[in-house]
């Protein structure tokens, strides 16, 4: 089972993301097991204080290290005693940007995942340095504090568990499985406001059917996300489109 500890200021943001859906089913069948930790409970003095102004001036409240370093060191000291490290991430918008590969690193790993949120200006420098493992971002852009970017971890890992899927071939006919997007879906019905199924897949010849996904997988990638293709070591075409494919999803 993959243990996952979020530490947060507002647990009460993961109640129905927790228990809806494919995410529900894997935590009640015990594949995943996700803690929420409130650190204000190691909050300073009577108001548990968290938080205070920074050193030198300027906007906005930092969170102290003292809660966040108590509230690890209890979890990483409980997940030992179980016999497991814990690898403590920092959602962070300097980290590291989130990936599939790392996704399926974290998922692989036998480590109890620590996911730490911030809030308001963010962490003390020494939170960082005392503590991280890591820091991984949801991307180039600010929210306001890290519980959406943990769920979205949460969310990508949990999907490349054994048994959380109902098919495992989901998990590695994606975008990103390998360094290609994913081709375009159908379903009916087979034509809609004059947008029509390609011929090819009600054709049952399951050898045209692949090789046309995967040319549209090659397409999709070139057009939309070409350093895909060199980065994962494929070729990119010379005098490759960047542009968007048509919205419908065709062509
Ligand atoms: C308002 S942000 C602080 C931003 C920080 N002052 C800075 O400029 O880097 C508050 C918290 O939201 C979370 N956060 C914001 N943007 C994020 C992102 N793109 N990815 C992951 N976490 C993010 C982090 O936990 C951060 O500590």
């Amino acid at each position: 089972m993959k243990h996952i500890d979020v530490l947060t200021l507002f647990p009460g943001l993961f109640g129905p993301f927790l228990a809806e859906g494919v995410l529900g089913r894997a935590l009640r069948a015990g594949r995943l097991a996700v803690e929420l930790v409130n650190y204000r409970e190691h909050g300073l003095g009577r108001h548990r204080v968290v938080d205070d102004v920074p050193y030198g001036g300027g906007a906005g409240m930092v969170l102290r290290p003292e809660p966040i370093f108590a509230a690890v060191r209890e979890r990483t000291a409980l997940h030992r005693g179980a016999g497991r490290p814990a690898r403590t991430v920092l959602l962070t918008p300097q980290g590291r940007p989130l990936h599939q590969a790392k996704a399926r690193e974290l998922a692989a790993s036998p480590d109890a995942l620590l996911l730490v949120c911030g809030r308001y200006e963010g962490f003390d420098e020494r939170i960082r340095q005392g503590l991280a493992d890591e820091e991984l971002s949801l991307g180039d852009f600010v929210l306001l504090g890290g519980e959406v970017a943990a769920m979205a971890v949460i969310e990508c890992v949990a999907r490349l568990l054994p048994g959380v899927l109902g098919n495992p071939a989901s998990g590695t006919e994606e975008s990103f499985a390998g360094a290609r997007l994913e081709y375009p879906h159908y379903t009916r019905p087979a034509e809609f406001e004059g947008m029509r199924v390609p011929e090819v897949l009600f054709s049952g010849n399951h050898a045209r059917i692949n090789a046309w996904r995967a040319e549209q997988a090659r397409r999709r990638t070139r057009e939309r996300r070409p350093e895909l293709l060199r980065d994962g070591g494929g070729e990119a075409a010379p005098g490759e489109e960047t542009t968007l494919a048509p919205a419908n999803g065709q062509g």
